[in-house]
C-alpha cells in the first residue's frame, strides 16, 4: 500500500554486491527511506536503530543494484518480424507493452533503454508505469528510430503505392535535426537513429553506412543541444566509424567494429552495446517466427563475428554497455545475455557492472541508478546463489524492488 514520507524499510542482504568497488561484501542492512537508499550499515549500526517499518531478510541471498539493459523494444509482439508484423496496430503493439514491460521487471530490470518504438507510445509505457498504474522498469525513451528513407529503420515490406513510411524517416541535416526537435517535443530522453542497414529489415545491407557524415553530425549535434545522449544502430565498419567521429554515446551491435575503429572508441568514450546473445535465438527459433530468409542468411554472416569483435573490443578496454535488443527475443530473458559476455572476455563482476554502473554513466544516471548507496534509488535485486561464481544466477533472479516498492518476492 502508499508508504508514508518517513517509513523506513531495511533489507538484510547476507551478500551485497558492491558494483563502484567491483566486490561482495557480507551482512549489510540497506536502509530505504522515500524510495532511496538513505545508507548502508553493518550489524552494530543497525542494531542501535528503532526499528523499522518494514524489515526484508534476505540474509541468505545475493544483493545487488536492480539490472539495467541499453537495447530493448518493449512496445509490440516479441519476436514478430517480416510480414507478420505489418497487421499489429500501434494501440495493440502498447497494450501489448504493459505486458512486456511486467516480465521484464519480473527479470530484475529495473532500468531499460527503449530504442525505437512507433507512435511514441513508449513515452506513454514510461508515464503510466511511473505514475504507478501499471508494473515496469524505468523508461528511458527513444521515441521512433531516426532512419534514411528506405533504411533499416523504415518499412519496406510493402510496394510503392502503399506509400508506408516509419515514424522516424528523414533525410537531409535540417530533415533530421526536425525529427530529433519531435521526438524531444512529444517526450523522447534519448535519439536512436540508424547508421547502417540491419539484420532484420528488408533489402538493406549490414555493412553498408546509412546517412551521410553531415546528416549524423547534424543528430548528434541537435540532440546534444537539446540536452540529449545519442545511440547509433551499426553493425558495419563504415557506418560505426562515421558515428564515432559524429559523437555518438553509443553504438549499438557494432558486429564488424574494426580494431581502429575499437581504438576509436576508447579513445572518445564511446560505449559498445553488443547483443551477442541473440543471435541464437533468431538462428533457433526464427525462421518459425517469420524472419525473411535474407534476414536469416545476414545474421549466419554476423552473428559469431560479433562474438569474436565483442571478445577483441573487452580487450582493448572499451566500455561495454549492455543492450540485449530484447523484443527480438521474448522479453524477460534478458539476463540470459550475462553468460555469453563471460564467455567472450568478461569477468563475471565486468558483465554486472555492465548492466548496472557502466549503463547508468550512459544513460547519464550515474550515482542514481547501478548502485546501493546514499541517494540512489532503491532498486534492488537478489538472487539465491552467488553470480560471481555462476553468472546464470541472474536468469533466475528471485527479488525485484524498485523505487522501494517490493515487486517481487521469493513466494511469489
Ligand atoms: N535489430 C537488429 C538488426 O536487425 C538485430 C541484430 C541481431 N543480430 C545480432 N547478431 N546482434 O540488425
Amino acid at each position: 500500500g502508499p508508504e508514508g514520507s518517513d517509513d523506513i524499510t531495511v533489507i538484510h542482504a547476507g551478500s551485497l554486491i558492491d558494483t563502484e568497488a567491483g566486490q561482495m561484501v557480507r551482512d549489510r542492512y540497506i536502509v530505504i527511506a522515500e524510495g532511496r537508499v538513505d545508507k548502508v550499515v553493518g550489524r552494530a549500526e543497525f542494531e542501535r536503530m528503532d526499528s523499522p517499518d518494514r524489515f526484508v531478510d534476505l540474509s541468505e541471498m545475493t544483493v545487488l543494484p536492480g539490472l539495467t539493459d541499453a537495447h530493448v523494444h518493449l512496445i509490440g509482439q516479441a519476436a514478430n518480424y517480416g510480414y507478420n508484423s505489418l497487421a499489429e496496430s500501434t494501440p495493440r503493439a502498447a497494450i501489448i507493452g504493459v505486458a512486456n514491460a511486467k516480465v521484464t521487471l519480473d527479470a530484475g530490470f529495473t532500468t531499460v533503454r527503449n530504442v525505437g518504438a512507433p507512435g511514441y507510445a513508449d513515452i506513454d509505457l514510461r508515464d503510466v508505469i511511473a505514475d504507478g498504474l501499471v508494473p515496469g522498469p524505468r523508461i528511458i525513451p527513444a521515441g521512433p528510430s531516426i532512419g534514411i528513407t528506405g533504411g533499416h529503420c523504415d518499412s519496406n515490406l510493402l510496394p510503392f503505392e502503399y506509400e508506408q513510411t516509419s515514424d522516424g524517416v528523414a533525410d537531409g541535416p535540417w530533415g533530421v535535426r526536425k525529427k530529433v526537435r519531435q521526438n524531444k517535443k512529444y517526450g523522447a530522453e534519448v535519439i536512436k537513429f540508424c547508421g547502417t542497414g540491419g539484420v532484420l529489415s528488408k533489402g538493406t545491407t549490414i555493412g553498408a553506412q546509412q546517412f551521410t557524415a553531415e546528416e549524423m553530425e547534424a543528430i548528434v549535434d541537435e540532440a546534444h543541444q537539446l540536452g540529449m545522449k545519442v545511440t547509433v544502430h551499426a553493425h558495419g565498419e563504415n557506418g560505426i566509424r562515421t558515428a564515432i567521429a559524429a559523437g555518438v554515446d553509443s553504438v549499438e551491435h557494432a558486429s564488424l567494429i574494426t580494431d581502429d575503429a575499437i581504438q576509436m572508441a576508447v579513445q572518445r568514450g564511446t560505449a559498445l552495446s553488443m547483443d551477442i546473445f541473440v543471435s541464437d535465438f533468431i538462428l533457433s527459433e526464427g525462421e518459425a517466427a517469420g524472419i525473411l530468409p535474407e534476414s536469416l542468411e545476414k545474421e549466419r554472416q554476423v552473428g559469431r563475428k560479433q562474438r569474436e569483435r565483442f571478445q577483441a573490443a573487452v580487450e582493448a578496454g572499451a566500455t561495454m554497455a549492455f543492450g540485449t535488443d530484447a523484443g527480438v527475443y521474448p522479453h524477460g530473458r534478458n539476463g540470459q545475455q550475462f553468460a555469453y559476455m563471460v564467455e567472450w572476455g568478461l569477468t563475471p563482476i565486468q558483465a554486472i557492472q555492465s548492466a548496472t554502473t557502466v549503463n547508468a554513466k550512459l544513460f547519464g544516471l550515474e550515482g542514481q541508478i547501478g548502485v546501493i548507496k546514499k541517494g540512489a534509488e532503491a532498486d534492488i535485486i537478489a538472487v539465491d546463489g552467488n553470480p560471481l561464481q555462476d553468472i546464470s544466477e541472474l536468469e533466475d533472479v528471485d527479488f525485484v524492488m524498485k523505487s522501494g516498492r517490493i515487486h517481487l518476492t521469493q513466494n511469489d
